[in-house]
């Protein structure tokens, strides 16, 4: 497993493979890897003849106030873990070789960008797309990988790739969860014992939404409304938002008729925590 640094060299890699008609995966991530990401590798894996895992923890989608500094890392777990599954390249550049002194320029999504995650996080998905257009510019992907967790996400993701004509197939895997539901995330290592406990009732809250669709209810008030009454029940728990919304344009629903995404966003102690569910009907 090769382990690089500099952009330049990423894209000399990445030339070398396409030149000879290869597939390259991606798989972008801030590190600490769980359950999660290493389920992506491995689907990656089965798809790329270069498998590239990039381990960067992006400074501009980081809020003002916001766990930047205190991110969780560990670079040595990392790299056995990436190993283990066979990943061919680890891209791992400095803060200054991605953002170099005079850096100017960003992609901004508009208004996809701005609602529900990017309303209580002004900026976040300015940086998360700014920092994957350039992950995509330096690793030359055919195929990247992204989780369902992080479902705004790979809507801005995808909104960006089709509006800039990036070449590149994006993949959305399911969430991975643990026993209890709680999906599996770097942060939920800010979890006390106690906090843990509680969390999961964050995928049951939208296992009930699912519930009362499923029995018929479209009323979004109200199933939001029952959602909050089970949240509400732990204290610990400061519930930020819970939103019905179009899948596709992620614009929030009044009545649900078709398939919905339903997402929220929580802090439990140190935590914000975030999950979703997309539900048919
Ligand atoms: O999902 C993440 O870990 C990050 O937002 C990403 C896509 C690696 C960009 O920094």
């Amino acid at each position: 497993m090769k382990i690089i640094k500099k952009i330049k060299e990423m894209q000399k890699i990445a030339d070398g493979v396409r030149m000879k008609g290869k597939i390259i995966g991606l798989v972008p991530t801030m590190g600490y890897f769980h359950k999660g990401h290493l389920s992506l590798m491995r689907q990656a894996r089965r798809k790329s003849d270069l498998l590239v895992v990039s381990i960067f923890v992006n400074p501009t989608q980081f809020g003002p106030g916001e766990d930047f500094k205190s991110y969780p890392r560990d670079l040595r777990r990392d790299l056995r873990l990436a190993r283990e599954i066979g990943v061919d390249v680890i891209f791992s550049p400095a803060v200054k070789e991605m953002y170099p002194k005079g850096f100017l320029t960003h992609v901004d999504v508009g208004e996809v960008g701005s609602i529900l995650e990017g309303a209580s996080r002004p900026g976040h998905f300015r940086g998360v797309a700014t920092i994957v257009a350039k992950l995509f510019n330096a690793v030359k992907p055919h195929l990247a990988y992204f989780g369902q967790k992080d479902f705004q996400q790979s809507v801005v993701i995808k909104k960006m790739v089709e509006d800039l004509d990036m070449d590149v197939e994006i993949v959305v895997l399911p969430t991975i969860r643990e026993k209890d539901g709680l999906a599996t995330s770097s942060r939920n290592v800010y979890l006390t014992k106690k906090e843990r406990k509680i969390a999961p009732v964050l995928y049951k809250s939208l296992k009930l939404a699912e519930k009362l669709i499923k029995e018929g209810e479209r009323d979004s008030r109200e199933i939001i409304r029952s959602m909050e009454e089970l949240i509400e029940k732990e204290k610990l728990i400061k519930l930020e938002y819970i939103a019905i919304t179009d899948p596709g344009t992620l614009k929030e629903i009044r009545r649900v008729k078709r398939e919905v995404n339903v997402s929220l966003a929580a802090k439990i102690g140190r935590a914000r925590l975030i999950d979703n569910i997309t539900i048919k009907i």
